[in-house]
């Protein structure tokens, strides 16, 4: 299916009605309904769908680095490079990805990048694997960089589950801080990597009645971001006041990392998206 711009996209549906959308620039899910036809996810309305500039909102893949921890630009080259179909169903899609010359020049490493989106009736789950072709340890941080639709930011929270975790502030040179109680309430721009996350973080939206979980599998960390008015309003690819309208919870490999992959082996990670009936 052609989506904006003439970009190539692909529509998962599951038997139960819930679909997903998932852009072959970057693997980029932008899209994931239930099966009552609401929108799960938020995009910008300034979002630009052409390579060489990520897509703003849905699920960017950071690869093979996240944020600014390594040489790369911000979140890794994955995020701006198209991928291709490799197999896929109704319900489910495998996109594959290896870096060009150019790329390797920048990080000079062969690996190939494989994701995974399956629907389901209440989830979405995502699977990131990648092998080492080349003949030294590839060193890699990532993320699931996903962007949460709430109604309003001042109606919503991400539930971590346990009181008093320490976090890695990026709004203060990674300075350790601590929460007060067990959820992050977005009040002003919050950009935090919570190193040895919970497994389980809950994102509640409290006027929409809705709970979505986040369960992540082989990724250590979470990063919790929103990025509030002026941050947002300086972003050229945002809508004026849409910061009020997500917050993003991205299960990662990121100051736990890098991982330095051997020569050959893979490796994998997953987050599953749950709606909580
Ligand atoms: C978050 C980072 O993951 O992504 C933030 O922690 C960053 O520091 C944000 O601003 C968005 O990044 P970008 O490159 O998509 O604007």
């Amino acid at each position: 299916v052609e989506g904006p711009e003439g970009q190539q996209k692909v529509v998962l549906t599951s038997s139960s009605g819930a679909s997903a959308e998932v852009f072959l620039h970057g693997a980029h899910v932008t899209s994931w309904k239930s099966n009552k036809g609401e929108e799960l996810l938020f995009m910008s309305n300034k979002a630009i769908y052409a390579p060489p500039k990520a897509i703003r909102g849905g699920i960017p893949i950071c690869f093979p680095q996240f944020g600014v921890l390594g040489p790369l630009g911000q979140h890794g080259f994955a995020r701006n490079s198209m991928f291709e179909i490799v197999e896929g169903s109704g319900e489910s899609v495998t996109l594959s990805f290896r870096p060009s010359a150019e790329q390797q020049k920048q990080f000079p490493h062969q690996f190939h990048l494989l994701i995974t989106v399956q629907i389901g009736s209440d989830r979405l789950t995502q699977t990131l694997q990648v092998q080492n072709e080349g003949s030294e340890p590839m060193p890699f941080t990532t993320a699931f960089h996903t962007y949460f639709l709430v109604s309003d930011v001042d109606n919503a929270h991400a539930d971590l589950g346990t009181s008093g975790l320490t976090y890695q502030d990026n709004t203060k040179g990674r300075a350790e801080s601590k929460l007060s109680g067990s959820s992050v309430k977005f009040q002003q721009e919050f950009d935090a990597i919570f190193v040895g996350a919970p497994d389980t973080i809950k994102v509640v939206d409290e006027k929409a009645g809705r709970t979505i979980s986040v369960r992540k599998e082989g990724l250590p960390d979470a990063v919790l971001w929103n990025p509030w008015a002026d941050k947002a309003n300086g972003m050229a690819d945002m809508g004026h006041d849409q910061y009020r309208n997500f917050l993003c919870v991205e299960p990662a490999v990121a100051a736990s990392g890098p991982i330095q992959l051997e020569s050959g082996k893979s490796w994998s990670g997953t987050q599953i998206l749950s709606l909580d009936s």
